[in-house]
């Protein structure tokens, strides 16, 4: 068993999207350098249309838009209505976008449509995702392009492998299969490279990215360490494994979680360690 057990359940259209809505700030910000390297791959040109899939609140599918300029249009679609709700709202009035509410691995799209298929942290959670990148390709035009970024292995990942591997003896560990739907399912290159071939994807590029990821933020070190552990405390996969925990077990993680960020360096901020990959393919 390894020592980062992440139960699986996404509930996007209640309580994940909900948490996630809650802390969109705070994750923009630790997203934000794994999401311009995708959308770098991806280089978005004028007059395209492009797919978000899983656009969430919005955030890629904006500077898509600017990319794409008035000639083109981009389609957000996310399966969260409170997520959709946000984008629709924060939408400029003159840009090219338009947000649906919908499953990307069913939701009825133009065929042969879009110049350019486009996730930041928003494909891995299909139970069959061969049949849904399939679906999603049909609405791609001959020789069009697939670019996302989703997350490598939670072992690789400190925001989420330091706070599980700190509850290991408070909390009984699930344990689970790392393919699972949810965010580390691609984690495994070799089947994530097969997943995209048999959905019918050509030229598949899997490249690792590695950052510093700024977790948790405050005027003074100790501001810093108790807002990261908050964030961990409000989404993601110690978020979930707490969920229905009694108080004193909450508490005690508290005090295991706070003393593993605390260990990381950092002066206003907890830096910790990011893996994920940038994947571009064609159609
Ligand atoms: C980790 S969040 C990323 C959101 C957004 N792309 C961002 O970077 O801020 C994953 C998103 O995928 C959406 N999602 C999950 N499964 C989906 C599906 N089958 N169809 C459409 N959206 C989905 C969720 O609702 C959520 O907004």
């Amino acid at each position: 068993m390894s020592d980062v057990e992440i139960a699986p359940t996404h509930d996007w259209n209640g309580d994940s999207g909900t948490r996630w809505a809650a802390n969109l700030a705070r994750l923009d910000m630790m997203l934000e350098d794994f999401g311009n390297a995708a959308l770098a791959a991806a280089s978005a040109r004028p007059d395209e249309h492009i797919l978000d899939i899983g656009c969430g609140s919005g955030t890629s599918t904006f500077p898509l838009a600017e990319q794409v300029g008035a000639g083109g249009h981009v389609l957000g679609v996310d399966i969260s209505e409170q997520l959709v709700e946000i984008a629709r709202a924060a939408a400029p009035a003159d840009a090219a976008v338009e947000f649906r509410c919908a499953d990307a691995a069913t939701a009825a799209l133009p065929a042969g449509s879009f110049d350019l298929l486009f996730s930041r942290f928003g494909v891995m959670f299909f139970d069959d995702p061969v049949a849904a990148f399939a679906h999603m390709r049909c609405a791609l035009k001959t020789g069009g392009r697939l670019a996302f970024v989703c997350w490598r292995g939670a072992q690789e990942n400190d925001w989420v492998r330091l706070p599980m591997a700190a509850i290991r003896d408070i909390v009984e560990p699930v344990p689970t299969d790392p393919t699972a739907p949810g965010p580390f399912a691609f984690g495994d290159r070799q089947r994530l490279a097969d997943i995209l071939a048999a959905a019918g994807f050509t030229a598949i590029d899997i490249a690792p990215l590695d950052t510093t990821i700024s977790y948790g933020r405050g005027s003074t070190r100790e501001e810093a360490v108790d807002d990261a552990l908050d964030m961990a405390f409000q989404v993601g996969p110690l978020a979930r494994a707490l969920a229905d925990q009694p108080a004193d077990i909450r508490e005690k993680a508290s005090v295991a979680v706070r003393e593993a960020f605390a260990k990381r360096p950092g002066a206003t901020s907890v830096l910790i360690d990011g893996a994920a990959w940038i994947v571009t393919a064609r159609n």
